[in-house]
Protein backbone atom coordinates (compact mmCIF):
# COMPACT_ATOMS: atom_id res chain seq x y z
CA UNK A 1 0.00 0.00 0.00
CA UNK A 2 1.23 3.48 -0.85
CA UNK A 3 1.41 5.30 2.41
CA UNK A 4 -0.37 9.06 2.19
CA UNK A 5 0.66 11.72 4.82
CA UNK A 6 -2.18 14.93 4.52
CA UNK A 7 -1.31 18.03 5.25
CA UNK A 8 -3.79 20.67 6.50
CA UNK A 9 -4.38 24.04 8.19
CA UNK A 10 -7.82 24.15 8.75
CA UNK A 11 -11.12 22.21 8.84
CA UNK A 12 -9.39 19.51 6.88
CA UNK A 13 -12.76 18.66 4.55
CA UNK A 14 -10.47 17.45 1.99
CA UNK A 15 -9.11 15.25 4.16
CA UNK A 16 -11.95 14.07 5.49
CA UNK A 17 -13.03 13.09 1.54
CA UNK A 18 -9.45 11.88 0.97
CA UNK A 19 -9.57 9.21 4.38
CA UNK A 20 -13.09 8.12 3.71
CA UNK A 21 -12.24 6.94 0.54
CA UNK A 22 -8.93 5.14 1.02
CA UNK A 23 -11.38 3.31 3.29
CA UNK A 24 -13.14 1.86 0.50
CA UNK A 25 -12.56 -1.23 -1.22
CA UNK A 26 -9.48 -1.48 -3.98
CA UNK A 27 -7.98 2.10 -2.76
CA UNK A 28 -4.06 1.04 -3.17
CA UNK A 29 -3.27 3.89 -0.54
CA UNK A 30 -3.46 4.11 2.95
CA UNK A 31 -3.85 7.38 4.73
CA UNK A 32 -0.69 7.05 7.72
CA UNK A 33 -0.48 10.94 9.25
CA UNK A 34 -2.34 13.73 9.07
CA UNK A 35 -0.24 16.31 9.70
CA UNK A 36 -1.45 20.39 10.68
CA UNK A 37 0.95 23.53 11.36
CA UNK A 38 -1.34 24.81 13.94
CA UNK A 39 -3.22 22.53 17.18
CA UNK A 40 -6.42 24.80 16.42
CA UNK A 41 -6.87 23.05 13.24
CA UNK A 42 -10.26 21.44 13.10
CA UNK A 43 -9.20 18.55 11.29
CA UNK A 44 -7.26 17.13 13.87
CA UNK A 45 -10.29 15.60 15.54
CA UNK A 46 -12.13 14.79 12.21
CA UNK A 47 -8.57 12.53 11.48
CA UNK A 48 -8.45 10.88 15.15
CA UNK A 49 -12.16 10.38 14.84
CA UNK A 50 -11.15 8.41 11.78
CA UNK A 51 -8.13 6.08 13.53
CA UNK A 52 -5.49 8.50 11.86
CA UNK A 53 -2.53 9.70 13.84
CA UNK A 54 -2.31 13.27 13.95
CA UNK A 55 0.87 15.59 14.73
CA UNK A 56 0.85 19.06 14.38
CA UNK A 57 4.17 21.11 13.18
CA UNK A 58 3.57 24.56 14.57
CA UNK A 59 5.06 26.97 11.82
CA UNK A 60 5.14 30.23 14.17
CA UNK A 61 8.63 29.14 16.44
CA UNK A 62 10.00 29.29 13.43
CA UNK A 63 8.91 32.38 12.11
CA UNK A 64 10.68 33.29 8.76
CA UNK A 65 12.58 30.26 8.91
CA UNK A 66 11.05 27.97 6.52
CA UNK A 67 13.66 25.86 5.74
CA UNK A 68 13.64 24.99 9.74
CA UNK A 69 10.03 24.46 9.85
CA UNK A 70 10.45 21.92 6.91
CA UNK A 71 12.95 20.05 8.35
CA UNK A 72 10.84 19.82 11.79
CA UNK A 73 8.09 18.54 9.56
CA UNK A 74 10.36 15.75 7.92
CA UNK A 75 11.17 15.13 11.81
CA UNK A 76 7.76 14.55 12.82
CA UNK A 77 7.30 12.13 9.59
CA UNK A 78 9.42 10.29 9.62
CA UNK A 79 7.87 7.69 12.14
CA UNK A 80 5.03 7.52 9.87
CA UNK A 81 6.84 6.72 7.17
CA UNK A 82 4.80 8.50 4.09
CA UNK A 83 5.62 7.31 0.43
CA UNK A 84 3.80 10.88 -0.72
CA UNK A 85 1.53 14.03 0.48
CA UNK A 86 -1.56 15.27 -0.93
CA UNK A 87 -1.71 18.83 0.74
CA UNK A 88 -5.35 19.68 1.49
CA UNK A 89 -5.83 23.10 2.23
CA UNK A 90 -2.71 23.68 3.51
CA UNK A 91 -1.58 27.25 3.98
CA UNK A 92 1.90 26.97 4.45
CA UNK A 93 4.35 28.07 1.11
CA UNK A 94 6.86 25.17 1.06
CA UNK A 95 10.12 25.55 -0.11
CA UNK A 96 12.05 24.75 -3.17
CA UNK A 97 14.23 22.56 -1.26
CA UNK A 98 11.36 20.63 0.17
CA UNK A 99 9.31 20.54 -3.26
CA UNK A 100 12.40 18.32 -4.72
CA UNK A 101 12.72 16.11 -1.91
CA UNK A 102 8.99 15.01 -2.50
CA UNK A 103 9.43 15.92 -5.99
CA UNK A 104 6.55 13.56 -7.91
CA UNK A 105 5.19 12.32 -4.46
CA UNK A 106 3.33 15.46 -3.66
CA UNK A 107 0.19 16.60 -5.01
CA UNK A 108 -2.45 19.75 -3.98
CA UNK A 109 -5.70 20.88 -4.77
CA UNK A 110 -6.10 24.36 -5.98
CA UNK A 111 -9.96 26.02 -6.26
CA UNK A 112 -9.33 27.44 -9.96
CA UNK A 113 -9.36 25.79 -13.14
CA UNK A 114 -5.57 26.49 -13.12
CA UNK A 115 -3.28 27.97 -14.69
CA UNK A 116 -6.31 30.15 -14.07
CA UNK A 117 -6.08 32.39 -10.82
CA UNK A 118 -3.58 31.07 -9.07
CA UNK A 119 -2.99 32.51 -5.63
CA UNK A 120 -5.31 33.86 -3.65
CA UNK A 121 -9.10 34.79 -3.41
CA UNK A 122 -9.93 32.67 -6.83
CA UNK A 123 -13.81 33.01 -6.77
CA UNK A 124 -13.16 36.62 -6.23
CA UNK A 125 -11.22 37.20 -9.41
CA UNK A 126 -13.65 34.68 -11.40
CA UNK A 127 -16.48 36.69 -10.94
CA UNK A 128 -14.73 39.28 -11.09
CA UNK A 129 -14.19 38.46 -14.64
CA UNK A 130 -17.16 37.30 -15.69
CA UNK A 131 -16.04 34.06 -16.22
CA UNK A 132 -18.99 31.47 -17.06
CA UNK A 133 -17.10 28.88 -15.86
CA UNK A 134 -14.95 28.13 -12.76
CA UNK A 135 -13.74 25.01 -11.11
CA UNK A 136 -10.80 23.13 -8.86
CA UNK A 137 -7.38 21.55 -9.97
CA UNK A 138 -5.40 18.80 -8.44
CA UNK A 139 -1.56 19.05 -9.93
CA UNK A 140 1.45 17.76 -8.31
CA UNK A 141 3.27 20.38 -6.40
CA UNK A 142 6.37 21.77 -7.72
CA UNK A 143 8.85 24.72 -7.10
CA UNK A 144 6.67 27.23 -8.56
CA UNK A 145 3.87 28.50 -6.87
CA UNK A 146 0.35 26.58 -7.73
CA UNK A 147 2.15 25.29 -10.86
CA UNK A 148 2.84 21.32 -11.69
CA UNK A 149 1.56 18.78 -14.26
CA UNK A 150 -2.46 19.19 -13.95
CA UNK A 151 -3.71 15.46 -12.81
CA UNK A 152 -7.35 16.51 -12.72
CA UNK A 153 -9.99 19.41 -12.94
CA UNK A 154 -13.64 19.49 -11.93
CA UNK A 155 -15.93 22.13 -13.89
CA UNK A 156 -18.78 24.07 -12.21
CA UNK A 157 -20.92 27.10 -13.66
CA UNK A 158 -20.84 30.53 -12.34
CA UNK A 159 -24.46 31.92 -11.62
CA UNK A 160 -25.57 35.36 -12.02
CA UNK A 161 -26.41 35.45 -8.37
CA UNK A 162 -23.02 34.06 -7.24
CA UNK A 163 -21.20 35.74 -4.85
CA UNK A 164 -17.43 34.18 -3.77
CA UNK A 165 -19.22 32.50 -0.71
CA UNK A 166 -21.92 30.42 -3.10
CA UNK A 167 -19.20 30.00 -5.88
CA UNK A 168 -16.93 28.39 -3.21
CA UNK A 169 -19.21 26.50 -1.44
CA UNK A 170 -19.77 24.96 -5.12
CA UNK A 171 -16.27 24.79 -6.19
CA UNK A 172 -15.66 22.69 -2.53
CA UNK A 173 -18.15 20.38 -3.60
CA UNK A 174 -16.53 19.78 -6.60
CA UNK A 175 -13.12 19.53 -4.66
CA UNK A 176 -14.74 16.29 -2.60
CA UNK A 177 -15.18 14.43 -5.86
CA UNK A 178 -12.07 15.56 -7.84
CA UNK A 179 -9.66 14.87 -5.15
CA UNK A 180 -10.03 11.43 -4.49
CA UNK A 181 -10.84 10.58 -7.96
CA UNK A 182 -7.14 11.52 -8.82
CA UNK A 183 -5.29 10.07 -5.17
CA UNK A 184 -6.99 6.48 -6.12
CA UNK A 185 -5.81 7.40 -9.71
CA UNK A 186 -1.94 8.18 -8.72
CA UNK A 187 -1.33 5.65 -6.18
CA UNK A 188 -2.19 3.20 -8.80
CA UNK A 189 0.40 4.97 -10.95
CA UNK A 190 -2.07 6.60 -13.12
CA UNK A 191 -1.31 9.76 -13.93
CA UNK A 192 -3.50 11.00 -16.84
CA UNK A 193 -5.78 13.86 -16.44
CA UNK A 194 -9.37 13.56 -15.23
CA UNK A 195 -11.60 15.81 -16.04
CA UNK A 196 -15.15 15.81 -13.89
CA UNK A 197 -18.08 17.83 -14.82
CA UNK A 198 -20.67 18.88 -12.17
C1 LIG B 1 -10.53 24.86 -0.13
O1 LIG B 1 -11.06 25.94 -0.86
C2 LIG B 1 -9.42 24.26 -0.93
O2 LIG B 1 -9.58 24.47 -2.33
C3 LIG B 1 -8.22 25.00 -0.49
O3 LIG B 1 -8.43 25.21 0.91
C4 LIG B 1 -9.85 25.38 1.13
C5 LIG B 1 -10.27 24.66 2.39
O4 LIG B 1 -10.08 23.31 2.20
N1 LIG B 1 -7.05 24.21 -0.74
P1 LIG B 1 -10.45 22.25 3.38
O5 LIG B 1 -11.93 22.39 3.66
O6 LIG B 1 -9.63 22.65 4.60
O7 LIG B 1 -10.09 20.93 2.81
Amino acid sequence: MVRVAVFISGGGSNMVSLLEDMAREGHAGTPCVVLANSADAGGLARAEERGVPTVVVDHRPFKGDRAAFEAAINAALEPFAPDMICLAGFMRVLTEGFMEQWAGKMLNIHPSLLPKYKGLHTHARALEAGDAVHGCTVHEVTAALDDGPILGQAQVPVLADDTPETLAARVLEQEHRLYPAVLRRFVAGDRSPLILQS
